[in-house]
C-alpha cells in the first residue's frame, strides 16, 4: 500500500512540474538560456534509453546514408538508374538525401534562417503563439506530445498545417511567414519528384502517390533544439518513426539526427543544401512493406548553437470510397500476398494521439501473421 501512495504521489509531482513548465510558455530555449546547468527531472529519460545513447564501434568504418542526384531526372537514358538508387534505398535505409534537388540554396538558406529566427524572439512575442490545437492553422509548443510521453526531450517546435486547408496568412508569424511558405512550396516540389521514383521503383505508373493525395496533407514543423546542459541525460527527440506517407527534412549544419540502420544508430551528417527523405510508416504499408519507415531520433543538442531544422509530414488527404487503407491492390498476386491487413483512418489518428511518438504500434497491429 505505502508504494502505492509514493508512486502516485511522485506521478502528481511530475505532472504539477510538467504543467508548470507547460503553463510558463518559456520552452526549452527559455530553460537553456536562462543558463541553468541541470535539467528538470522530467526531462530525464530512463536508463535504458540513456545507455543507448552512447555511440557504438562496431563498425570501423561509419556508414552513410545514401545520396541521391536528382539532376538527371528528365533524362529518359539515365532516370531508370536513377529510379533504381531511390528504390534500394528506400528498402534497405528507409533514408536518404537529395541533391540537386532544384531548390536554390538562397531559399534553403533563409528557411533555416527565418526558423532559427522564430525560435530566437523574446519570451512575449513567441508566448503568443503557444497552445496545444493539433491539426489546423499555426502553433507553436515544446514538445507536441508533452503529456502523453514518459519523458520530455529537449526540443521546442512550431507546427503548420498547410493541407487540406492553408492557414490564414495573418495567423502566421511575421518572421518567418514568407520563408515558411515558400519552403512549403519548394519542398512539396521535391516531395513529388521523389514520390514519382518511388512509384515507378514499385512498377507502378510515376503519378500514383499523387493520385492517392499523398502531399495535399501537409504538416511543415520548425524544431529547435537548443544546448543542453547534460545531454547524457535527455534526448533531442525520442526514437520513431514517422507515421504518414514521406518526410522531407531540412537541417542547419548543428548534428544530433541519427538513423537506425543494421542494428546500430548511424548519424546523419549533413550534406550542404541537401534535404533528407524517409519513408512514412503510411508507405511501408500500402507499398506492402517494400519500402521501410525506419526509427531515427535526434540526440539532446551539446553544441552552444541551436540545431534547427524544418520537417513536412506527407499525409493522405483523402481516403478510398470504403474508408479503408492497406497495401495498394496492384502490388499483390498469389506469390506476394498483404503482409498488413487494412485499416480505417480513425484507426491511424487513434493510435497516433494515444501515446507519445516512440512507438511503432499501428505496423504491430496491423501484421498479418500466418
Ligand atoms: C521528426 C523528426 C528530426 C529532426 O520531427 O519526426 O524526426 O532532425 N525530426 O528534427
Ligand atoms: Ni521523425
Amino acid at each position: 500500500m505505502a508504494t502505492a501512495v509514493s508512486a502516485t504521489s511522485s506521478a502528481y509531482d511530475r505532472m504539477k512540474e510538467v504543467k508548470e513548465f507547460d503553463e510558463s510558455k518559456i520552452g526549452v530555449k527559455g530553460l537553456s538560456d536562462s543558463g541553468i546547468t541541470s535539467i528538470p527531472q522530467f526531462f530525464v529519460h530512463d536508463p535504458q534509453t540513456l545507455s543507448d545513447l552512447k555511440p557504438s564501434s562496431k563498425r570501423t568504418v561509419p556508414a552513410t546514408l545514401p545520396t541521391i542526384d536528382l539532376s538527371h531526372i528528365n533524362s529518359v537514358n539515365l532516370r531508370p538508374e536513377i529510379v533504381e538508387q531511390i528504390k534500394d534505398a528506400a528498402r534497405t535505409w528507409g533514408f536518404f538525401q537529395v541533391i540537386n534537388h532544384g531548390i536554390p540554396v538562397s531559399v534553403v538558406d533563409q528557411t533555416v534562417n527565418a526558423v532559427k529566427a522564430f525560435h530566437e524572439q523574446p519570451h512575449e512575442v513567441k508566448a503568443k503563439f503557444y497552445k496545444r490545437e493539433e491539426g489546423k492553422g499555426f502553433m507553436y509548443a515544446s514538445n507536441n506530445d508533452l503529456y502523453r510521453t514518459k519523458a520530455a526531450s529537449w526540443h521546442d517546435s512550431f507546427n503548420m498545417w498547410t493541407g487540406p486547408e492553408p492557414p490564414e496568412v495573418e495567423e502566421l508569424p511575421e518572421v518567418c511567414r514568407n520563408e515558411v511558405v515558400a519552403w512549403d512550396s519548394h519542398a512539396t516540389k521535391v516531395a513529388e519528384s521523389v514520390m514519382e521514383l518511388l512509384s515507378e521503383g514499385l512498377g507502378l505508373e510515376a503519378g500514383k502517390f499523387k493520385e492517392l493525395t499523398f502531399s495535399e496533407k501537409r504538416a511543415l514543423v520548425g524544431h529547435c533544439y537548443p544546448y543542453c546542459p547534460q545531454p547524457d541525460r535527455t534526448v533531442g527527440i525520442t526514437s520513431h518513426t514517422d507515421p504518414g506517407i514521406v518526410t522531407v527534412l531540412l537541417q542547419n549544419h548543428v548534428p544530433g539526427l541519427q538513423v537506425r540502420h543494421e542494428d546500430e544508430w548511424v548519424d546523419v551528417k549533413a550534406v550542404p543544401g541537401g534535404l533528407i527523405i524517409n519513408v512514412g510508416d503510411m508507405l511501408q504499408i500500402i507499398s506492402n512493406g517494400e519500402y521501410k519507415s525506419v526509427q531515427h531520433r535526434v540526440l539532446a543538442n551539446s553544441w552552444k548553437e541551436a540545431r534547427i531544422s524544418i520537417v513536412i509530414f506527407y499525409n493522405l488527404a483523402k481516403w478510398s470510397e470504403d474508408g479503408y487503407c492497406g497495401p495498394l491492390p496492384e502490388l499483390l498476386s498469389p506469390e506476394k500476398p498483404p503482409i498488413y491487413r487494412n485499416f480505417t483512418e480513425r484507426e491511424f489518428v487513434e493510435n497516433f494521439y494515444s501515446k507519445g511518438i516512440d512507438s511503432k504500434s499501428l505496423i504491430e497491429k496491423i501484421t498479418i501473421h500466418n
